[in-house]
């Protein structure tokens, strides 16, 4: 019933760069919504041909787009918001819905834009929201009903969702949308291992990625520790506790918990 009524909605997606373009492929992919109901816009609208072949619509006129749907989805870089939000200020009402995917601006910087009640979101999703293979993560204030099912149903079209605290949105840039780079580059060093033990590029990246994948769908369909699925692989005195063991004490553990502070430290930063 939900599904029908949103199928109706018609959604503009402002800044079709390599996130606002994965949303747009991901939204008609899934079904839920028609590519004609979709726009997305950017100033140079020449690199967005192949999504014009798709049936989306594409446009460099933001106040006209955003005129013609009920959601917007606010995909430009953090320095970018504040034209936006000028330029679209005056077409937005109290029935517009808007979700900023944008790390670093607050609800409130947002709103401090408008100048009608319209819904503001922000929802932290990641590239894998191309193949409805993201994580999501949205925080809201104090939003409810109608407005909330609405981007929750949207964004469940796409992967998993969490609705989190405005205050861990930091946190969850880095642990959902940097993670995708973080989990890349060990697929990255698998494969550069699994190489030099024998196995051409092509079956090594499908084993190492397959395998990732096998090793994340373990936990998230049995709810397991991590270490418990570990037990089940490493036999006293064998092959992958020695492996591992000479991972942990070249310091894998301590250089990924790093890396994500890092990330963190530096989103804090700027
Ligand atoms: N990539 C990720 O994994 C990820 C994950 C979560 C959140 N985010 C956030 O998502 C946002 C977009 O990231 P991205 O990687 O997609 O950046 P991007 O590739 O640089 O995309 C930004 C797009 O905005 C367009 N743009 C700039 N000014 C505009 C305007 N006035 N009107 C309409 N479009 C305009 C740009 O195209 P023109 O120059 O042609 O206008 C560009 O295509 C960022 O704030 C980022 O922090 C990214």
């Amino acid at each position: 019933m939900f599904i029908k009524v949103f199928m109706n909605k018609r959604i503009v997606i402002i800044g079709g760069g390599n996130l606002g373009t994965a949303i747009a492929q991901g939204l008609t992919k899934s079904g839920f919504i028609q590519p004609q109901h979709i726009i997305i816009t950017k100033r140079n609208v020449s690199t967005l041909k192949h999504l014009e072949e798709e049936g989306i619509m594409v446009s460099n006129n933001n106040r006209e787009a955003v005129q013609y749907a009920d959601m917007i989805l606010l995909c430009v870089k953090p320095f970018q918001v504040s034209d936006v939000m000028e330029e679209i200020k005056n077409v937005l009402t109290e029935k517009h819905v808007l979700v900023s995917v944008v790390t670093g601006v607050s609800i409130e910087q947002i709103s401090s834009h408008l100048l009608t009640k319209t819904a503001v979101f922000r929802a932290m999703p990641n590239t894998a929201i191309a193949i409805q293979e993201s994580m999501t993560c949205i925080s809201h204030d104090r939003i409810s009903g109608d407005q909330l099912k609405y981007v929750e149903d949207m964004f469940n079209q796409l992967g998993e969702v969490v609705i989190i605290d405005e205050k861990l949105m930091d946190a969850s840039t880095v642990l959902g949308a940097c993670g995708i780079a973080y989990a890349l580059r060990f697929i990255r060093a698998a494969i550069q291992g699994g190489i030099q033990i024998g196995f051409d590029a092509k079956t090594a990246t499908l084993i190492a990625a397959q395998t990732v994948k096998g090793a994340a769908e373990l936990l998230i369909q049995t709810g397991h520790h991590p270490e418990q699925e570990i037990d089940k692989v490493t036999t006293p005195k064998g092959c992958t506790i020695a492996g591992l063991n000479e991972m942990e004490h070249r310091g894998f553990s301590s250089s990924l918990i790093r890396g994500v502070v890092a990330s963190y430290n530096k989103i804090a930063k700027d």
